[in-house]
Formats: structure tokens, sequence, C-alpha cells
């Protein structure tokens, strides 16, 4: 039976600074059933697009993509912050409430054409998801889509991977 994901969400008023109701995906990870539900969907959405390849950021892009290679029996390849790869990498940078930040790959993580659905927990103002886009870009791979389990639409997101094709298993 389909289990309501939006039960194994916790909403936390006020973290991580007052105003902001933080939306926490470990309730789901932590409950077996709800955990494949969401993985099984994914991996629905990914089912009819010949994906070769996910690739996740750090860290939390790395709990929702990895069973969903496992699943699709492809690969998984990291986008990682600053300094914790050990080999020639692509950098991608993007912007932050106050500064920036980047994400990097190694170069051979993705191979030129294959295609690669990217994965993570949320989307809030899709700065992190437009950079994973971009360094599988960078490599000459092509995205196929962007799933997560959450969306924040008060955030718009959306409009940075407007041509991409998007699935989000719940919305605030
Ligand atoms: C959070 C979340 C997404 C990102 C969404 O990660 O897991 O990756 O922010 O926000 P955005 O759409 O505005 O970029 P965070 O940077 O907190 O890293 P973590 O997963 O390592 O905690
Ligand atoms: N939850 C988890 N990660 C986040 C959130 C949130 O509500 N907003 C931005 N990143």
């Amino acid at each position: 039976m389909a289990l309501d994901l939006t039960k194994y969400i916790a909403s936390i008023p006020d973290y991580p600074e007052k105003g902001i109701v933080f939306r926490d995906i470990s309730p789901l990870m932590a409950d077996g059933e709800a955990y494949k539900q969401a993985t099984a969907r994914i991996v629905q959405f990914a089912h009819d697009k010949k994906v070769e390849m996910i690739v996740g950021p750090e860290a939390r892009g790395f709990i929702v993509g990895c069973p969903v290679a496992y699943e699709l029996g492809v690969g998984f390849a990291p986008a990682r912050k600053k300094g914790k790869l050990p080999r020639e990498t692509v950098e991608a940078k993007y912007a932050l409430e106050y500064g920036t930040s980047a994400l990097y790959m190694h170069k051979d993580a993705v191979r030129p054409g294959q295609r690669v659905l990217v994965t993570d927990d949320l989307l809030a103002t899709g700065g992190t998801i437009g950079a994973t886009i971009d360094l599988v870009e960078q490599l000459g791979g092509i995205v196929v889509g962007c799933a997560f389990i959450i969306e924040l639409d008060a955030l718009n997101g959306r409009d940075k991977i407007k041509d991409y094709d998007i699935l989000s298993l719940m919305n605030y």
C-alpha cells in the first residue's frame, strides 16, 4: 500500500534561524518501508529515461541517489564540497544567502554523452542542484532529469532548472 510520505517528514520551526521551518527527511530514511517507497517512485520516474549514472550533491543527495542507482543497476558519482576529492576536478560555484560556495566532481566521474539523473533531498533556491547540473554538463553529460523528495515552492528553485524534467515527491 502506498504510504503518505509527508507523514515521515519532520517540520522544525525556527531552525536554523527564527522564521524558517526546516523540513527534515531523517524520519523517512529511518523507516525502511517509507525509504523504499520514496526510492521506488524515483526509480519509476527514471524508468523510460535510459539513465546511465546518478549524480547527487553532498551530503543528502547521496542518501537519495545511492539506493536509486542500486535499484537501476547504474553507478553513482558524488558532487562534493571543497577539498574532498583526491584527483583532478571540475568546479561549479553557486550563490548562498551570504556569499558563494562551490561543488566539485572528478573529471572522469561522468563520460561525455552519458545520461545522468541528478538527485537531492530538497529543492530550495536551486543553487545546489544548479551547480550539480553545471558540473555534469562541464563533463559532457546529459541531464535527463532531477529528482527530489521535497520541493519548497516559495523559494522558486524550479525556475533555475526549468529546462529539465523535475520530480518532487512532495511540495511545501
Ligand atoms: C541542503 C539540501 C540541499 C540544498 C537545497 O544542503 O540538502 O542540498 O541545501 O538548497 P538550495 O536549493 O537553496 O541550494 P546543505 O547545503 O545544507 O548541505 P548538506 O546536505 O551537506 O547538509
Ligand atoms: N530542510 C533541509 N534542507 C534545507 C532546507 C530545509 O527546510 N532549506 C534549505 N535547505
